[in-house]
């Protein structure tokens, strides 16, 4: 198949173009690296030796997309181009709502113009917002908390509409739970900008010395040991998770969970990689950081059922992976 990937020079996109090259499938990449480098196409074809197009485009602009189109014969869609920090979110809602809202219905509607009916999307276990756990893919009205879940959502439903006025549109909608780790070779993986949001690059860095101590936002959550949970899943899994999502769609609109079923605290978390590592991570507990929920972790029977999909990797490999790559990284910088 020939498979547009949006934001495919970021951290998940990445990945995912390195199964589906490595699955035989025909990969282009449309990314405007707004948080990416063009680099990383490059390790894509370093590590599958294969090629790979890349359209340096900002999604956001309809005549881009129909060069794309007309280019090449696109069988299906994959939808990673996106803004994801839910603190900026929140100064900067418009740009959030632009980027994330209109890329989707610019997309869709080019796809639509071009009959490519097979659309994957990149949503995330964030329209939840603070449910009871697990999350199944039932739960409905879907109760976010800030812009940037609000687009996720809002492009939900736009897909969702569409598909139900275009009986051939097959829409896989992926609801990613918490993304860490890195592909094994250690040539790409999470290399946020500034100081990570993130608790996974935090540890990294921390655990390199770049950063001095991590800290664990609050210990009074009702949770295991008091610190936040959540369903930490390989990066390489949620990427197979996009072939299985390709290979099992079916006209209309399907809705999966994309995590392990696992819930892991901050503590046993920093513990894990400790062992896995061999490197200790200081941390000091402070507030709670604001808009934070207690658990997050999915139920994941869904995905198995109807994808044969399940998370392989354990946390220990997930923080096995993650440093192996942050050790590398400068190195990889100068290359
Ligand atoms: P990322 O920032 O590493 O990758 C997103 C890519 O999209 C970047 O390469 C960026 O340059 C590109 N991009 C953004 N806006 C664009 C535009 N208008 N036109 C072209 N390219 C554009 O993020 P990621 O972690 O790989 O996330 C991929 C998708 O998955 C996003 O939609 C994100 O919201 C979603 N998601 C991520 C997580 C997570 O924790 N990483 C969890 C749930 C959902
Ligand atoms: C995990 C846990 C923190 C940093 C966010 C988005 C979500 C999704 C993934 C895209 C929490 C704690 C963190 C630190 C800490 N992205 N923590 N110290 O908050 O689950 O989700 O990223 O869709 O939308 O909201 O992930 O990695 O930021 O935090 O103690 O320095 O680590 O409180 O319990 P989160 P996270």
């Amino acid at each position: 198949m020939n498979i547009l990937v949006t934001g495919g020079a970021g951290y998940i996109g990445v990945h995912t173009c390195v199964v589906l090259l490595e699955k035989g499938h025909t990969v282009i990449v449309a990314d405007n690296l707004c948080n990416s480098k063009a680099d990383s196409i490059n390790k894509v074809r370093q590590i599958t030796r294969k090629e790979i197009t890349f359209y340096n485009i900002d999604v956001t602009d309809e005549q881009a997309l129909e060069t794309i189109f007309l280019q090449h014969k696109i069988d299906s869609v994959i939808h990673f181009a996106g803004l994801k920090a839910v603190g900026e979110s929140v100064k900067l809602p418009l740009d959030y709502y632009f980027n994330n809202v209109v890329s989707t219905l610019l997309l869709a509607k080019v796809c639509l113009k071009h009959q490519v009916n097979r659309f994957i999307f990149s949503s995330s276990a964030t329209v939840y917002g603070n449910n009871t756990v697990p999350f199944v893919e039932t739960l409905d009205p879907l109760p976010t908390t800030n812009p940037y879940g609000e687009t996720k959502a809002m492009s939900e439903r736009v897909l969702t509409d569409i598909a139900r006025t275009n009986p051939s549109f097959s829409v896989s909608l992926l609801r990613y739970f918490n993304p860490i780790g890195a592909h094994q070779s250690g040539l790409i993986g999470e290399d946020p900008n500034g100081i990570p949001n993130n608790l996974m690059p935090y540890i990294t860095q921390v655990a390199k010395g770049k950063l001095e101590k991590l800290m664990v936002f609050g210990n009074d959550f009702f949770t295991v040991d008091g610190t936040g949970v959540r369903d930490y899943i390989h990066v390489m899994d949620l990427a197979e998770g996009h072939v299985a999502a390709l290979d099992n769609l079916t006209e209309g609109v399907h809705i999966y969970n994309l995590g392990t079923g696992q819930g892991t605290s901050v503590l046993q978390l920093i513990e894990a990689f400790e062992e896995a590592n061999g490197v200790g991570i200081p941390y000091e507990i402070v507030d709670r950081r604001p808009g934070d929920i207690a658990s997050s972790y999915a139920n994941v029977l869904k995905a198995k059922r109807e994808l044969g999909w399940i998370a392989k990797h354990n946390i220990k490999a997930m923080c096995r992976d993650a440093w192996r790559f942050e050790k590398n990284i400068e190195q990889l910088r100068v290359r």
